[in-house]
């Protein structure tokens, strides 16, 4: 059966291989390691501490996404969210784009400056923290999947999410988003944000039905998980090998980072 997205127990054996960047080890203090877990999207900063059983320690502080979305704005906005947030250990962060060794690759949602950033660096030097980072739907995915066969999940957001995983281990970096789709156009035009207000609701519905379809016959999947801020406006009926899972789980899946 699918996890729920209640973020407990997040066992997926997942060593971060690929696109997760490796930060220093964390001290742990007598509380028990705290992890700033951090999702970075095209509309909203969100961020929560968690404990190391992955629970919540206190409330998810949000900051619309700055515009334009720059790596220092949105690193302004990080390190206030992190004052919010609390005292934490170390630093989990899900980035809208290719991710590789702390490096940020592409942003297609952000700010052009993104590519060839290191994230990792950048923050650790503003933060004080051994940091980590992976593409957001590689974190959502940690989040909710089982760790048992091939599991997909898409984030359905301002943009498209897209994470495989092999027994619980992350495939690094598919990016169905911008992979064409149908009438020359990708995933993404016609699932991300853009597509929704254009389309309207029912439209969109029936090209995620479509989309479904095609990433079954194409994956094989054992079971697809469908998150991110627009899940909540997902009608259509879903196949039984299909879940939709909390936008939370965008954050909870960040203690996976750090479980080798
Ligand atoms: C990016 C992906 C990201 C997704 C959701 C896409 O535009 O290419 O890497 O996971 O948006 O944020």
């Amino acid at each position: 059966m699918a996890r729920t997205n209640n973020g407990a127990g997040s066992k997926s054996t997942a060593a971060n291989k690929g696109n997760t960047s490796k930060g220093s080890a964390a001290p742990k203090s007598s509380a028990g390691v705290i992890t700033l877990a951090v999702d970075i999207g095209g509309t909203g900063i969100k961020a929560i501490l968690l404990d190391e059983e992955d629970k919540p320690i206190g409330e998810r502080v949000r900051t619309p996404t700055p515009q334009p979305a720059t790596p220092k704005a949105v690193l302004e906005v990080v390190a206030d969210l992190a004052r919010q947030a609390g005292s934490f250990d170390r630093v989990s962060v899900g980035f809208p784009g290719v991710v590789r060794d702390g490096v940020t690759k592409t942003a297609h949602n952000l700010d052009a400056q993104w590519v060839g950033f290191h994230l990792m660096a950048a923050l650790e030097a503003k933060l004080g923290k051994p940091v980590r980072v992976c593409n957001d739907a590689g974190v959502q995915g940690y989040g909710v999947v089982t760790g048992k066969g091939l599991e997909l999940a898409i984030t359905l957001g301002t943009g498209l999410g897209s994470a495989l995983f092999i027994d619980g281990r992350l495939v690094p970096n598919l990016e169905l988003a911008h992979h064409p789709f149908r009438n020359n156009k990708t995933y993404e035009e016609f699932l991300g944000k853009k597509a929704l207000e254009k389309l309207g609701k029912k439209k969109w519905n029936k090209k995620l039905q479509q989309a479904i379809t095609q990433l079954e016959a194409l994956f094989n999947y054992d079971h697809l998980y469908i998150g991110g801020g627009n899940v909540s406006k997902v009608t259509v009926e879903l196949p039984q090998n299909v879940t939709k899972t909390s936008n939370i789980a965008g954050l909870y899946g960040g203690i996976a980072l750090w479980r080798h």
